[in-house]
């Protein structure tokens, strides 16, 4: 066997090392420096890259699908305009036995936030669950307060309730996921 592509199923199944974080069999998300390593895109065959980010488009390779979302990470952003978009297409993807990337440029607010509402629309997973769970396939995920409030009407639309709120904190409006921390955090 191949010494090199032999050792990539252990090499980058290793969350610390392994470039893209897997949130599902067929849906994975990076920052975007990851998700332009041609080896990474290869070692997790990936089919369709949705790149959610404003900057100029540096490489494209043969065989992927690019969706290209203009979105920037500021909480005033309607990225719950694609919402549906996204997840759709995700699914879509699914269904023809491939795998999408999705990705802005840290993999931490705006294409976690994305995950998230797909996870609600495709997997019936509340808020809530959706985010325990991105969080453990990838611990550095933060979608940025206004993307929070959009979700949470997203999880109304779609399930006529609420698992996450928002409440006061010393930080501000955060998230209820996110009260703990914030405890900490001031306690420190
Ligand atoms: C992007 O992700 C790769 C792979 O996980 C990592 O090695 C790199 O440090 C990250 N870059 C930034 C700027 O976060
Ligand atoms: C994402 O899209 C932007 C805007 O078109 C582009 O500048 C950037 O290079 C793309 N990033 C990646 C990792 O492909």
């Amino acid at each position: 066997m191949n010494t090199i592509f032999g050792a990539i199923p252990i090499l980058f199944r290793h969350p610390a090392i392994y470039g893209l974080s897997r949130i599902t069999s067929s849906l994975y998300l990076s920052n975007g420096t990851a998700a332009n390593n041609k080896l990474l895109l290869f070692a997790s065959q990936i089919t369709t890259v949705i790149n959610v980010s404003v900057e100029v488009v540096s490489t494209f390779y043969p065989n992927i699908r690019y969706v290209h979302i203009p979105i920037t990470d500021t909480p005033v952003s309607r990225l719950s305009d694609f919402f549906d978009l996204v997840a759709d297409r995700i699914h879509s993807v699914d269904l023809q036995q491939g795998r999408t990337l999705l990705h802005c440029a840290a993999g931490v607010s705006r294409s976690a936030a994305l995950c998230l509402a797909y996870l609600m629309k495709y997997h019936a997973m509340s808020l809530s669950n959706a985010h325990a769970w991105v969080k453990s396939c990838r611990p550095i995920i933060r979608p940025n307060h206004g993307f929070w409030q959009q979700l949470i009407q997203y999880e109304y639309k779609l399930f006529g309730t609420n698992t996450v709120r928002m409440v006061n904190s010393p930080l501000g409006l955060i998230p209820d996921v996110y009260e703990n921390e914030v405890r900490l955090m001031v306690a420190f």
